[in-house]
């Protein structure tokens, strides 16, 4: 097995969180990790500086020699980060593709988080049957740190869509019904599982999806809230769990 990138098929997959980072090669035709993540804390303060470094040390393990991907938990245009709600603020207007592709000396790309999982779920995951052409509107979660968004049409990604930051009672949705709302408010799963209910069925009415995916560490148990989720719209757990972002910020690399 080649590991240092040499391999066209094989893309060194990023994915920054607001509460780790991992990093992993991916192989590209398959959709599988070439080998264990390595994995971080996310640094607090969560700024370019205290991250960057430990991004550089995770990327390092693999002595890396081909081409990056790389998720980011924000607004995402052209390499330059938009937004950071989970992180420090002097992330507004950063160019990390810039920089990390000067740190690596390699091509590197950029995606939002969700964007990735959603785009790894639909073409390796639950969602396969999602990406053709004809197959409609597809609405992919990430219940996590924050709620992450991603939207397709016949399998296409319309990027940046953020609505964890929709208003729902008063307050951004994600600070109502992310998964770490549920820790920090101790919340049972009928109650939190209500919650993300009450925010889905905003997004079914406003969208009218033909199916919704629910991503992150969490669709691992969906037993636990699905029977609190009352959706005219099939609703699934993707599959992928937490690997999905590693392997969707390496398809980064592709589009
Ligand atoms: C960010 C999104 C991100 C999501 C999940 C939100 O707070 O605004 O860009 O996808 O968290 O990490």
């Amino acid at each position: 097995m080649n590991r240092n990138g040499s391999d066209k098929n094989h893309v060194l997959g990023i994915d920054i969180g607001g509460t780790g980072i991992k990093v992993a090669p991916v192989d590209l035709s398959s959709g599988k990790l070439l080998s264990d993540p390595q994995k971080e804390a996310t640094p607090r303060p969560a700024t370019p500086d205290t991250m960057i470094p430990v991004v550089e040390k995770l990327v390092n393990h693999f002595q890396w020699e081909g081409t990056i991907g790389c998720g980011f938990p924000g607004i995402v245009k052209r390499g330059i980060i938009y937004s950071a709600a989970n992180l420090d603020d002097g992330w507004l207007e950063f160019p990390l593709r810039d920089k990390l592709s000067k740190r690596f000396s390699l091509p590197i790309s950029l995606i939002n988080d969700a964007d990735a999982a959603g785009l790894a779920e639909l073409k390796f995951g639950v969602g396969k049957k999602w990406s053709e052409p004809g197959s409609g509107v597809v609405l992919f979660f990430t219940l996590g740190t924050g709620i992450g968004s991603a939207i397709f049409l016949d399998g296409k990604l319309l990027p940046n869509t953020e609505f964890g930051h929709m208003e729902l009672r008063g307050k951004d949705a994600e600070e109502w019904a992310a998964t770490v709302v549920q820790e920090k408010e101790n919340l049972s799963w009928e109650e939190w599982g209500k919650r993300v209910n009450e925010f889905l069925l905003k997004m079914e009415f406003l969208f009218s999806p033909d199916v919704i995916i629910i991503g992150g560490g969490i669709s691992e148990d969906p037993q636990k809230f699905f029977p609190y989720l009352t959706l005219e719209t099939e609703i699934l757990a993707a599959r992928m769990a937490n690997e999905a972002g590693i392997v969707g910020a390496a398809m980064s690399s592709r589009i």
